[in-house]
């Protein structure tokens, strides 16, 4: 199976910590840090904005991977390009113009992801493909770490892929929520490449070294 990259999410970190946290996962092996940005309104619960993600940039050399659990992301896109986004990722049910906020991430040279809703077919995405970067697929509702995965997402993961190959797109396809060493192995079996962990990363009392290594571990067995 294909080594898929990691890319813990801060979420489930110590706020009061963050640099310290992303400066552990980045020498426990990470390829990016996902950074949750949450408005309160398009998700019930509150977390950072654009001076977060540039203070990131300052303390990691890792991409940040910055998704955007906000209402009316057009709005924001300079500000989380200047901050030092390396992927930009918004949700289709929060735009009214999804082509040209994915076309406004692109004009700034950074690249452009786009994500849905556990409730959202991939219908609503796949318009997009050609245009994105990244597809996200939500295992969980968004707007808290440590939830449970939704299993229904493994779906939507073969789907895509099917797509993003018949048409020879390189977007990487990466899911969110819930992810564990213990269902890693069939994600990437249906076709990501890149894993958000939050939970199972920085609240393994083992520690982030250790908990990356079971992921490894259970993607290559
Ligand atoms: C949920 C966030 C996720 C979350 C994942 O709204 O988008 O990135 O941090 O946390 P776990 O891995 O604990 O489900
Ligand atoms: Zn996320």
């Amino acid at each position: 199976m294909a080594e898929p990259k990691f890319a813990p999410s801060i979420l489930s970190a110590d706020f009061a910590r963050l640099g310290d946290a992303v400066i552990a996962v980045e020498r426990a092996g990470a390829d990016w840090i996902h950074v949750d940005v949450m408005d309160g309104h398009f998700v019930p619960n509150l977390t950072f904005g654009p001076k977060m993600v540039a203070d990131l940039h300052r303390a990691t050399r890792l991409p940040l991977d910055v998704h955007l659990m906000i209402e009316r992301p057009e709005e924001w896109v300079d500000r989380y390009a200047d901050a030092g986004a390396t992927y930009l990722t918004i949700h289709v049910e929060a735009s009214n113009d999804v082509a040209g906020t994915l076309a406004a991430i692109r004009a700034r040279d950074i690249r452009a992801g786009l994500t849905l809703n556990p409730e959202t077919t991939v219908d609503a995405l796949l318009p997009h493909l050609g245009s994105v970067d990244l597809a996200l697929v939500m295992s969980v509702h968004p707007g808290f770490g440590g939830q449970k995965f939704i299993e229904g997402a493994l779906d939507k993961v073969r789907a895509i892929r099917q797509v993003l190959d018949s048409r020879n797109l390189k977007a990487e396809l990466e899911v969110d929520g819930g992810v564990k060493p213990d269902n890693a192995a069939r994600v990437v079996a249906a076709g990501a490449t890149v894993l958000v962990a939050g939970s199972a990363v920085f609240e393994d009392p083992d520690g982030p070294v250790a908990a990356l290594g079971k992921f490894k571990q259970a993607i290559r067995r």
